[in-house]
């Protein structure tokens, strides 16, 4: 057995053991508050498929401390736990956040290898936690610019959890929509030159599958924390329809209690897609006339017996 073969081995067997012992999940964690807040949300039957979050405010809560803005990114790493285990447990499918962006890179170098060991850090000590809670992990960005241990882990990681079936996790690192887009129009003109694609045949679904984020459905709700009124190259073309979320709270604060607040006001929303309230009452009456109304194969069914 090589190295690969017997770590993986390991691991099955880590996650078997962690399985028989259902101690060690979450859902034998949480406590009875937290399971009824939970229970309320699921009660609207309105929980977003897709949550996308922009963490911010790491280094302002650590300078309101006295503190090295170290402090605030090792705090928010404490919020990216909360956030991924209450995102789970709710049955949310998939959760988008944005670690690091391409413009990040432009940080003082200190603070940039702070991030990255930070984030190598979590990798690591998260990794068994998240496999045997069933977690997917994956990434987008530009993933070879970041350093060759953290590359190694990532796909170390993604790979061991690519089967899992709960809460899809997608860590954005090395991320900028504008360049995700850019990268796609540029296979696409590839795909035109080769004689694979013609131009009429270009529509908004298939843009889209060349784009990174064709692995998930686009966000229905998008927080941002710590009061910042822009997008930042997150997602640009997959939040076309998001809910947006702003709070002042700032990230490492941020915990599944504030969570709960941005998934009610959520649920306030009326999403229209362009079309009006009249016309999504309409809809729903439809709907629930139709399910109440017995089919035709019911009727007959009816009256045959
Ligand atoms: C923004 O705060 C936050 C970041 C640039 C990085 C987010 C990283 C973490 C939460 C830790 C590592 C992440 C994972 C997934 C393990 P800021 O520094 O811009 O704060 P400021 O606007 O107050 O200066």
């Amino acid at each position: 057995m090589n190295t690969k073969q017997s770590d993986s081995a390991t691991r099955s067997a880590a996650k078997t053991t962690a399985v028989n012992n259902v101690t060690t999940l979450w859902s034998h964690t949480q406590d009875a508050d937290d399971k009824q807040c939970q229970e309320a949300l699921l009660a609207t039957g309105n929980i977003p498929r897709h949550l996308a979050i922009i963490m911010d405010g790491n280094g302002r809560w650590a300078e309101q401390r006295g503190q090295s803005r170290v402090h605030g990114h090792r705090e928010g790493i404490e919020s990216v736990r909360d956030i991924v285990k209450a995102s789970s447990l709710l049955g949310i499918q998939y959760l988008t956040l944005y670690a690091f962006s391409m413009e990040n890179w432009r940080r003082p170098q200190a603070e940039v290898n702070v991030l990255m060991e930070l984030l190598l850090y979590y990798l690591k000590n998260e990794f068994d936690e998240l496999h045997r809670n069933n977690v997917r992990l994956q990434t987008i960005g530009k993933i070879n610019a970041l350093p060759k241990n953290v590359q190694k882990q990532l796909y170390e990681s993604t790979e061991a959890m690519k089967d899992n079936t709960g809460l899809t996790l997608t860590l954005a690192l090395s991320y900028s929509a504008r360049w995700d887009i850019t990268r796609a129009v540029q296979m696409i003109a590839l795909d035109v030159r080769r004689g694979k694609l013609s131009p009429e045949d270009l529509t908004e679904e298939r843009f889209a599958s060349y784009l990174q984020t064709h692995i998930m459905p686009d966000p229905d709700l998008l927080i941002r924390t710590s009061g910042e009124l822009r997008v930042s190259n997150f997602l640009l073309w997959e939040i076309a329809y998001a809910e947006l979320y702003i709070t002042q709270t700032l990230w490492p604060d941020f915990r599944r209690a504030q969570l709960y607040e941005a998934l009610a006001s959520y649920n306030q929303r009326e999403r229209r897609f362009g079309k009006t309230s009249q016309q999504l009452a309409d809809e729903k009456n439809d709907e629930t006339n139709h399910q109440t109304q017995p089919t035709y194969v019911q009727r007959l069914f009816h009256a045959f017996r």
